[in-house]
């Protein structure tokens, strides 16, 4: 086996690196795609993906996901919620709606210990939810300038990314951390389960797509709608972390409510720019608007004065960028644990095991086995992330150094390009 893996690392490497987790893998049942990802350059690219701008439905949730769902237990208790017009979303039958502690909404002011919510001291965690649109491509061209790319991290919408595929390759390739913001931007506490699985699995697919296969690992509930039966259905069934907000800059609001402008944003940031750094600063911020990136980018070098920590979320942490790679190089891990679950039949697949005989877990699997999926009990409590709370899944993967690189040779040949 070590001649054979050896002679099939000295094939020719694929530019453009296939799909790769091996056909075993939590992740391949999940993720499974034939023949290669779609070509973002053709014009039939975002035909390989449910409409633009609903949450993908029918035959667009993929049997697996239904699977998986059935497998996972949802709290009790936690019904869908009804959203009357534009943005209320209530629980008619529940004498404490979203702030019963079997639900947790978070829009009714309820996280939990698993949310990310507070940021570490001094640390300003920069992200941008929204994208791509319009305006990605001048904060890009700002984070690019100012050595920064690497540390924001960009909460996309699946419609949009297969919408302008260039610009969100574009964010990953300059370096950016790339994270899922739903398919379509609803109110996930209104969605049925099966929407839910359509909104996320959707996202990090097109993610995975076109990031040579890179799994996400964190989500942001769009407008913060999360409760327990969504943020289980994150957890369980795909691995995502929920990821929330501590300060607002309220920089959405800028066109529509004129008591927002950009100077009206700008001041809120100088207030946090001189204000407490216990917690620090998990930001909501966008990247819809020239408005919302103005904004940032006239108060970014402040802040960088004055030695505050700007990271993306899983720097921030100390996670790793993705559920199955450290950040957007080096290699993919050869295991996944999506939802908790391990995967521990690898030893008897026909992937090239050699090289990987002496696998040791990585520097994060040190931090202990796996833990439990799903949510702890609520609380209305500010409480600051804890990054060995936080570890389940990196905790429980192994990395394989250079298997993603020798697979990418093998992949047309052993069949496990996905
Ligand atoms: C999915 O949703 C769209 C629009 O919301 C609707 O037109 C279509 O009939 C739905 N398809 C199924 C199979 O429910
Ligand atoms: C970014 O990094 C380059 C190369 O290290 C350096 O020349 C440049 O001054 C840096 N720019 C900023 C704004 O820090
Ligand atoms: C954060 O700052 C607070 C207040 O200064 C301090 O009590 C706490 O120990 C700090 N936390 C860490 C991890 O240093
Ligand atoms: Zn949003």
């Amino acid at each position: 086996m070590i001649a054979a893996a050896a002679a099939l690392v000295a094939l020719p490497i694929a530019a453009a690196a296939p799909w790769m987790q091996p056909a075993d893998s939590p992740a391949a049942a999940l993720f499974k795609r034939q023949n290669g990802p779609p070509n973002p350059a053709s014009p039939d690219f975002a035909t390989h993906y449910p409409p633009q701008g609903q949450p993908p439905n029918g035959t667009w949730i993929p049997q697996p996901w239904l699977d998986k769902l059935k497998s996972i237990t949802l709290p009790p208790n936690n019904p869908v919620a009804t959203l009357t017009g534009c943005c209320t979303v209530q629980y008619p039958n529940i004498a404490q709606g979203g702030m019963s502690p079997d639900i947790c909404s978070f829009t009714a002011g309820c996280h939990t210990p698993t949310d990310f919510f507070d940021a570490p001291n001094n640390t300003f965690v920069l992200t941008f939810d929204d994208g791509p649109g319009d305006a990605s491509q001048t904060l890009y061209t700002f984070l690019k300038g100012n050595n920064i790319s690497n540390r924001a991290t960009h909460f996309m919408i699946g419609g949009n990314i297969v919408g302008a595929p260039s610009v969100a390759q574009e964010a990953f390739n300059g370096g950016g951390h790339i994270a899922v913001h739903t398919w379509s931007h609803h109110y996930t506490t209104s969605l049925s389960n099966e929407q839910v699985l359509g909104e996320l699995g959707w996202t990090m697919q097109a993610i995975a797509d076109l990031t040579g296969g890179r799994i996400p690992a964190y989500w942001r509930p769009p407008y913060g709608d999360v409760d327990n039966r969504v943020r289980t259905i994150a957890k369980a069934v795909f691995g995502l972390e929920t990821v929330l907000w501590n300060r607002d800059t309220n920089d959405w609001k800028i066109g529509s409510d004129p008591a927002y402008t950009i100077e009206s944003v700008k001041g809120i940031l100088d207030g946090w720019l001189n204000g407490p750094r216990s917690p620090g600063i998990l930001a909501l911020e966008h990247e819809i608007t020239s408005a919302t990136v103005e904004a940032f980018m006239a108060e970014y070098p402040k802040f960088a004065a004055q030695n505050w920590q700007v990271s993306a979320v899983a720097d921030a942490y100390g996670l790793d960028w993705y559920q199955n790679a450290v950040g957007n190089t080096g290699d993919l891990f050869a295991t996944l644990s999506v939802g908790g679950q391990v995967n521990t039949n690898l030893a008897v697949t026909a992937r090239p095991t050699s090289t990987s005989a002496s696998a040791s877990p990585s520097a994060d699997a040190a931090a202990g086995s796996s833990t439990p999926s799903g949510v702890s009990s609520a609380e209305t409590s500010a409480k600051t992330g804890n990054a060995q709370n936080n570890k389940q899944n990196a905790a429980s993967s192994v990395v394989v150094p250079g298997f993603g690189a020798l697979l990418a040779a093998a992949g047309a040949l052993l069949a496990f390009a996905f």
